[in-house]
């Protein structure tokens, strides 16, 4: 049987200099487009990237009955006022994690909803409890139906309520939001998520008439609205996508110009490349990072929820970190298992050893190519570093991890010097891939 499955192939050792463009933000856009739901009217979305989370909550929606429509490159129509079910429990809402946010918007649009448990990359457990927790408080109760189906259901609209996070949950903050947002009187969300997306999700919300204040701070107050009218709306950009091409170009000890990113929400990735010796200008709409000033030196890093530095940017950054001389510890307190890329990259010559949530890096030896495989999203985003800056020609399977978040990233990076192809192969003849 002839099984083809996609690859890269990196030629290492080009240094990356020139400019890049930024997509809209992924994490943004799966949690907009699932709101639309709530909407009763249209929505016209601007700035969505192109990659297959967002092709996947697309058709989830149009399962549901939603018209969706891609208007260009970047925009998306989407028209949720057919929606004819509240379940979604087909095989795509398995495929992606962030399709837990049906259950907020389906609660906040019909006061029940019917989701399979969420998919996505695996680092660990990755438990709902938080929203689960926030939906209870609003009146909504819920029950696992085969082990599989959450069913969410309240006796007519919810009510507002105060609710304490134990921790400031991304996904539960947006879910306990979308639930929200039409429901009776306010509801107070306290030790709330501050990520630059759960702003943006707020942003498009009011845009709408909803009304949210305080998203970016610890509380977050919304009071229930009747009616949410259709608007255009455009998201921000990504701040992952840009804090990799940014790890990127120190690797290789380049110069490159990161275009329309919001430099605030990069500010603890810029601290940490300038305390190894980059030097990053700021400009309204772009961040220049020029490795080639003086030699990168260790640093150590927890990552920690927004403004700390993010856990999606933990594995790009720690394959910098090998290529720098001495001996750098990171600290992961988002994730309990976000270290699968370690023995990838130790493949590639690097030293690391994990003791529980400490990832102790002795820097400094030249990473070579070797077969290596995207382990999830961001550690097949480091992989994809370590094959910049590899002696060799770099091989990474299961790529599929990559483009879930990753707008055109070959194209990007081979206009910045990179030497890098997608190439298909029948896994069942190749022996030399780790699929
Ligand atoms: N947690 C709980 N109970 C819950 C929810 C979370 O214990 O009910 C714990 C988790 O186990 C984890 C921590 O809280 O230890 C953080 O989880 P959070 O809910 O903040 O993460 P998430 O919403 O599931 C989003 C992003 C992730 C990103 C995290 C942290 C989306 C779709 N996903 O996940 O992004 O790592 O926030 O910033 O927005 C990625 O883009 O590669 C990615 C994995």
């Amino acid at each position: 049987m002839c099984a083809t499955l996609e690859k890269y192939v990196i030629n290492g050792g080009n240094v990356l200099d020139g400019e890049v463009s930024i997509s809209g933000a992924k994490n943004a856009a799966v949690a907009i487009i699932p709101a639309v739901i709530l909407c009763d009217e249209p929505c016209r979305i601007e700035n969505i990237p192109n990659i297959s989370d967002v092709s996947l909550i697309g058709r989830i929606l149009q399962e549901m009955g939603a018209e969706v429509k891609r208007i260009d490159k970047s925009t998306l129509y989407i028209n949720p006022t057919k929606i004819n079910s509240c379940s979604a429990t087909s095989d795509l809402v398995r495929g992606m994690r962030a399709s837990y946010y049906l259950l907020g918007a389906l609660l906040g649009r019909c006061h029940q909803a019917k989701v399979c448990l969420p998919g996505g990359c695996n680092f660990g457990a990755r438990p709902i409890d938080l929203h689960l927790k926030g939906f209870a408080a609003l009146g909504a109760r819920h029950e696992l139906v085969n082990g599989a189906i959450i069913d969410v259901k309240s006796d007519g609209k919810l009510q507002g309520n105060h609710i304490y996070l134990d921790f400031a949950s991304v996904g539960a903050t947006i879910n306990i939001m979308l639930a929200a947002v039409k429901a009776e009187g306010q509801t107070v969300i306290e030790n709330a998520a501050k990520e630059p997306h759960i702003v943006d999700l707020a942003n498009f919300l009011n845009s709408m008439g909803a009304q949210i204040r305080g998203a970016g701070t610890d509380t977050i107050k919304i009071r229930g609205v009747d009616f949410l009218h259709g608007v255009t709306y455009s998201i921000i950009p990504d701040q992952i996508e840009a804090g990799t091409y940014m790890c990127a170009a120190a690797a290789t000890r380049g110069r490159v110009l990161v275009n329309n990113v919001t430099p605030k929400h990069l500010e603890s990735i810029t601290a940490k490349l300038r305390e190894i010796g980059c030097e990053i200008k700021e400009f309204d709409e772009a961040v220049l990072v020029d490795a080639t000033v003086r030699p990168l030196n260790r640093c150590n890093i927890k990552t920690m929820p927004h403004p700390g530095f993010p856990t999606d940017c933990q594995p790009q950054f720690a394959t910098l970190l090998c290529t720098v001389d001495g001996t750098s510890i990171i600290n992961e307190s988002v994730w309990d298992n976000r270290y699968q890329y370690v023995s990838e990259l130790t493949l590639m010559g690097a030293h690391i050893s994990v003791e529980g949530r400490l990832a102790i890096i002795e820097g400094g030896s030249k990473l070579t190519a070797a077969p290596v495989k995207a382990t999830d999203l961001r550690a097949g985003a480091a992989m994809v570093i370590a094959g910049l800056c590899a002696d060799g020609v770099t091989e990474i399977s299961s790529i599929q991890y990559i483009e879930r978040g990753y707008e055109n990233i070959i194209e990007k990076l081979n206009a910045l010097g990179a030497d890098i192809k997608k190439v298909y192969y029948d896994h069942t003849t190749d022996s030399s891939l780790r699929a």
